[in-house]
């Protein structure tokens, strides 16, 4: 039985999570986040399903043991790859919550007629937007582009430098996001470029992200299942599998010096 004042678990493969936990913070100051960032095993969008899978596994259990309440996969490749295989095996212990389905229903939702889609290898791979888009039974008119090297780039903090620009260019200048009415940055990290992506197309395009319509999401099965925190038991908790300078640096931007983070070896 879980209760409210337990922490809301999150997890990434590294710094991308932390706009999404951002936004649970924003939309729900009373509760309290574990974080843990997969830093060892980042970028999870090259590796193969049966890895993903097996990291994630850990990850639940990690979480598990600082009984949290409710488990959000803030990472589209784990979402893709690994929900549906998590959910089947924890379904008895705890929920689980992905960052895809929201996203694409505030799309359908404002009525968009066409998104270019960028995400990691893993993730455009798996099809799964499309997939939901054909599911929802919309006519949503989706492009969608692997963009391997953006993840990468963020975790070592080379944001708004000569090679974001230069990888962002080479990326965006492909043919298919001309016509789109508006893009969705299809991985937890890639908010980090929200503004060079806009400049890249002079401010034209509506851009989505995952995390307002997933902090919806989390907000609304709180409140449906009475786990709403009441007031505020303590600060949030940073895990890491491996210390980075540049996680230390973005956790700090988004939550303040107060922060500490620890790092701890799950077993592989
Ligand atoms: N932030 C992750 C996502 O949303 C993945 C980045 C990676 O580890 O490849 O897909």
């Amino acid at each position: 039985m879980k209760r409210p004042e337990q922490p809301i678990g999150i997890f990434d493969s590294g710094v991308g999570g932390l706009t999404v936990a951002q936004a649970i913070a924003e939309a729900l100051p009373n509760e309290r986040l574990v974080y843990f960032g997969d830093t060892v095993h980042m970028p999870y969008g090259e590796k193969s399903p049966e890895h993903i899978r097996a990291y994630c596994e850990q990850i639940v259990e990690f979480l598990l043991s600082k009984h949290v309440k409710l488990i959000v996969i803030a990472c589209n490749t784990a979402s893709a790859i690994a929900a549906s295989y998590l959910r089947s095996k924890y379904w008895q212990l705890v929920e689980i919550i992905g960052v895809i389905r929201p996203v694409i229903q505030q799309i359908i939702q404002d009525q968009i007629s066409s998104v270019g889609i960028l995400g990691t290898h893993a993730t455009i791979g798996s099809g799964i937007y499309p997939q939901l888009i054909q599911e929802y039974g919309s006519t949503l008119d989706a492009f969608q582009l692997a963009t391997p090297l953006l993840a990468p780039m963020i975790e070592e903090g080379l944001m708004d430098t000569e090679v974001s620009k230069a990888v962002l260019h080479q990326y965006l200048s492909h043919p298919g996001f001309t016509e789109c009415e508006a893009l969705l940055l299809a991985c937890t990290h890639y908010p980090l470029l929200r503004q060079e992506i806009s400049d890249f197309f002079s401010g034209t395009k509506r851009i989505y992200d995952n995390a307002a319509p997933l902090a919806n999401t989390v907000k609304k099965y709180l409140s449906e299942n009475n786990l709403l925190a009441e007031s505020r038991q303590g600060g949030n908790t940073f895990f890491v599998s491996e210390q980075t300078a540049h996680f230390e640096k973005t956790a700090r931007l988004f939550y303040g010096t107060q922060i500490t983070i620890q790092k701890i070896d799950l077993p592989s």
